[in-house]
């Protein structure tokens, strides 16, 4: 059974006051709503905060990159070991911001994972194509190029380490949400490819869906047999809103 999984990416987002009012809700909107998992990636400085507030409680935490490297002359960067430092479970990799500011390529984020579960962090690992590679019908050739860089790097015992997530960046702060017949039929392909590789991890790996999740098509997504859960962006800036994305998780069938 996979349970759903809600994460929030509050990007470049909040502050000590704000963090606070986005935690205390929602470990009070999660507290009868326990049939899923929650995870919060907030900015480098606010992990603290964030162990400070959630820890003993559903909610992890994570970061929204690292460094390949655990130490050195690596100016503004954070290594895995500094997540782990502040009680990190996850760490979001291969986000298509970073993708395409140039600060991730496939093979630096097959590295990434690998040097992650090295570390015992759980990676996000974000796929998606573009909108011009959506129209030119190349979903299925990108997403599995940019999977296969991490199953090239770590193999399927490593890639069962952590949690895909399929993130069409025409999608993401859009408000133009994949149908979920769309983003179930990319996940079942994904999910199939893996299955020829291994179908144990086939099975019990967690694939999410992120794009404009907003609590009014969450539900929906989260019926699908494939979608495992959401990575969400806006809608988690807006405490109410993303404690009812994680009730209609709870509320939702385990795959
Ligand atoms: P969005 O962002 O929910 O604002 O579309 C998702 C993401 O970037 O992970």
């Amino acid at each position: 059974m996979r349970r759903k999984l809600v994460v929030a990416n509050r990007k470049m987002n909040g502050n000590l006051s704000s963090n606070k009012v986005f935690f205390e809700g929602l470990l009070a909107g999660t507290q009868d709503h326990k049939n899923a998992d929650y995870v919060v990636c907030v900015p480098h400085p606010y992990l603290f905060q964030a162990e400070a507030m959630l820890k003993g409680s559903l909610i992890a935490w994570g970061g929204q990159n690292m460094s390949r490297y655990e130490s050195g002359a690596y100016t503004g960067s954070v290594s895995p070991g500094m997540l782990k430092d502040f009680g990190c479970e996850y760490v979001i990799i291969g986000h298509s911001e970073r993708r395409q500011r140039g600060h991730d390529t496939d093979l630096s984020t097959g590295e990434r994972f690998e040097v992650a579960t090295n570390a015992g962090l759980k990676p996000i690992f974000c796929m998606g194509e573009t909108l011009e590679e959506f129209e030119d019908g190349l979903t299925d050739i990108v997403t599995i190029r940019q999977l296969n860089a991490v199953i090239q790097e770590i193999g399927m015992q490593g890639l069962a380490k952590g949690v895909l997530a399929y993130e069409p960046v025409w999608a993401i702060g859009t408000g133009r949400a994949a149908t979920s017949e769309h983003a179930q039929n990319i996940l079942s392909f994904l999910r199939g490819h893996i299955e020829i590789l291994d179908a144990e991890v086939a099975r019990n790996i967690r694939i999410l869906y992120g794009g404009s999740v907003k609590a009014d098509n969450a539900a929906k997504l989260f019926s699908m047999p494939d979608i495992d859960g959401a990575l969400v962006g806006g809608a988690s800036l807006n405490t109410e809103e993303f404690v009812a994305l994680c009730q209609a998780a709870s509320q939702a069938k385990s795959n």
